[in-house]
């Protein structure tokens, strides 16, 4: 039943306004890009609670409308059926990671999402919220979206 199934790919963040919403904007994006919008599909949620229903924060806004990228989307709550709706759940920093286990485990496989940015400096995407670097956000948060994408392809033949 190869390429019947949609990939579904979630990003994990604290508030779900400013790490992972941009991380699948430019996710999304460059899956439109390769073509492959039938193929993935992705979503982003938060491990906490506070944003729930919020856009996205200025600083993210700002960075996809310098790059052209539209998003629109409403800041959620990860739940444990995510686990299982999701192939793939990346997390932007160890304390996402240790309250998505906290959540169970389903068929998703649970990464860091900079497993897919070897290059890169830093193993976790720093939170921008209180002090800024939003810019730097984008450049790591583009170099595994591009990584992710190539291991998904690979991975289901895509
Ligand atoms: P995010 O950033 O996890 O990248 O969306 C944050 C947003 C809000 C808060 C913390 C981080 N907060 O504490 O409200």
């Amino acid at each position: 039943m190869r390429g019947k199934k949609m990939v579904r790919v979630l990003f994990v963040c604290l508030g779900n306004i400013c790490r992972s919403p941009m991380a699948e904007a430019v996710f999304r994006h460059k899956v439109r890009a390769a073509g492959l919008e039938e193929k993935i599909e992705a979503d982003s949620a938060g491990t906490g609670h506070w944003h729930i229903g919020s856009p996205p924060h200025g600083g993210t806004r700002a960075m996809l409308a310098q790059n052209n990228i539209e998003y629109a989307h409403q800041a959620r709550l990860i739940m444990e059926d995510d686990l299982d709706l999701f192939d793939y759940v990346l997390t932007m920093d160890d304390q996402n990671m240790r309250d998505v286990q906290a959540l169970g485990t389903g068929k998703a496989v649970v990464r860091p999402f900079l497993d897919y940015a070897p290059q890169s400096a830093v193993r976790e995407v720093p939170d921008p919220y209180l002090v800024g670097g939003f810019e730097g956000v984008y450049d790591l948060v583009n170099e595994a979206a591009e990584g992710l994408l190539k291991a998904i392809r690979a991975e289901h033949h895509l």
